[in-house]
């Protein structure tokens, strides 16, 4: 049985390393649309283009179900889309709800960051609605965010900068918890810590994703074995330059899980 992940790039990766190892023993297929990334900051209408082939894909390689690891695609994925199509498909959102069922005791802010699709999406709106009764909600949009990560610049003066720029108008003091709303942002953390002061919890949504897949389709029994991943850019199987560029981003991802 065969689940395929996909993103809009590098980012998903975040995911496919947290579901590698918990089920070892899985078939996975991922896919990252290379070809097209970034997704945050284009019409959802155009996304939403690039998702119909991308599920159309999955379909072909005969998966039995697709984890969107990426925020932007869920957030224009629609209801109608989701019906019609065959098979189980687990989305992701920004941790707000992981970030304030842990952290709300603490009163303190919380940052979502994320790109700007997923922040004017409807249903990030809903969802800070939900939690901003009881919590200061500060929402931070980060494009550039996506293209370095894209081009492998994970750490250097630029990104700094482009960091603390962004977070240029957020009492930094008043942050609790980070919320990490883009599967990209996920390979910056050991900046955000340099930068942000050291009680602020950090939160992506990549365990609950798995955590949830694991549920929807009883894959208990992959927790041990050794299963296949094929990876595909945008529909092709990757060269040898682009397996090493994965490679390379699951080791960073090792340092930056510890797992
Ligand atoms: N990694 C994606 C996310 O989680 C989006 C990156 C992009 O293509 O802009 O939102």
């Amino acid at each position: 049985m065969k689940i395929g992940i996909f993103d809009s790039g590098i980012g998903g990766l975040s995911v496919y390393h947290r579901a590698r190892k918990t089920l070892p023993g899985a078939d996975f297929i991922y896919y990252a649309d290379e070809k097209n990334v970034p997704y945050g900051q284009k019409p959802p209408e155009t996304v939403r283009g690039y998702l119909k082939d991308i599920f159309g894909f999955m379909l072909e390689k005969d998966v039995k179900a697709v984890v969107v690891a990426c925020n932007t695609a869920t957030s224009v994925l629609s209801k109608q889309f989701r019906e019609s199509f065959s098979l189980p498909i687990i989305g992701m959102e920004p941790a707000v709800k992981k970030a304030a069922d842990l952290y709300s005791a603490e009163k303190k802010t919380i940052v979502v960051a994320a790109t700007p699709n997923t922040i004017k999406g409807d249903k990030l709106k809903r969802l800070v609605q939900r939690y901003s009764e009881d919590n200061d909600i500060v929402l931070l949009p980060m494009p550039h965010l996506v293209d370095f990560a894209e081009k492998g610049v994970f750490d250097g003066e630029q990104v700094r900068e482009y960091i603390k720029n962004c977070l240029a108008e957020v009492d930094l003091s008043k942050i609790g918890t980070y919320v990490l709303g883009c599967t990209h942002f996920n390979y910056f953390k050991k900046i955000y810590t340099d930068i942000l002061p050291h009680s602020v919890h950090y939160v992506d949504g990549n365990e609950g994703t798995v955590n949830q897949l694991i549920r929807v389709m009883k894959l208990d029994s992959f927790r041990q074995g050794e299963g296949k991943t094929e990876f595909y850019f945008s529909g092709r199987k990757i060269d040898a330059a682009e397996k090493e560029k994965i490679d390379n981003c699951l080791k960073l991802l090792d340092e930056v899980y510890n797992i």
